[in-house]
């Protein structure tokens, strides 16, 4: 019986994948690096240290860790300020529908984002009255593809993980979801997120009614 929710933020609740292109692109520009958008599409979901050690192995680069996590802290300056810009207009379109639905019909909702700078795009969005739990960056030490960030939603939620649906955009979120024993839901396309027990191509086509329709024995 499927009792909670569990969504990841970036690229599921908003678009946040250019705001981190942007930053990552400005430093690697500054490192001359090449960086481009499809190295990007490989940080879905990985946390910001992960995220520069595939930048460097990009450019078959290495670097001690004090240096690695000096810049990674530059390029999240850069993408902090950037959210300065973030309003209510920014949920990827449906997204907001759905929560609001979930919470009409009283499912209990974690965030589970590797991010973490979460607390500041929910705020922006000002999103935070959708969700019982907060699952960030600092919540959990392994990040996705390790289910850690859903099992601490769940058990917050006081839940169990086949009484929950994740929702994910990346490929190592849907991996982590499995991992961990949850149903899935992915977001994108199938070379990414094939591997989800459902998948659309993007949130609007992601409604309850759908949601219902595919895990209808669980309702
Ligand atoms: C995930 C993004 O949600 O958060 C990744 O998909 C990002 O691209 C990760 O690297 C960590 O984000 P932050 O905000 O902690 O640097
Ligand atoms: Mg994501």
């Amino acid at each position: 019986m499927i009792k909670g929710f569990i969504f990841d933020l970036d690229g599921v609740i908003t678009d946040t994948a250019e705001l981190h292109y942007e930053a990552w692109k400005s430093l690697a520009d500054e490192m001359g690096w090449d960086f481009d958008q499809v190295v990007n599409d490989k940080l879905r979901g990985i946390s910001r240290m992960d995220s520069i050690k595939v930048i460097l192995d990009h450019n078959n680069t290495s670097l001690d860790e004090d240096t690695l996590v000096k810049l990674a802290t530059k390029k999240n300056e850069l993408y902090v300020a950037s959210l300065d810009q973030m309003t209510p207009d920014n949920y990827l379109p449906g997204a907001r529908e759905l929560l609001t639905h979930l919470r009409t019909e009283g499912f209990n909702v974690a965030l589970g984002s590797a991010s973490k700078n979460a607390v500041k795009v929910l705020q922006q969005l000002n999103a935070n009255i959708y969700f019982d739990v907060i699952g960030d960056g600092h919540s959990v030490s392994k990040s996705k593809p390790e289910p850690d960030i859903f099992l601490y939603g769940a058990e917050k939620l006081k839940l169990q993980p086949e009484e929950c649906i994740v929702f994910e955009d990346a490929e190592s979120g849907i991996d982590a979801a499995k991992a961990g024993g949850f149903y899935s839901v992915g977001i994108g396309p199938k070379d990414r997120v094939g591997h989800a027990d459902l998948r659309f191509d993007t949130m609007g086509e992601a409604t309850l009614f759908e949601i219902k329709s595919h895990f209808k024995d669980l309702f």
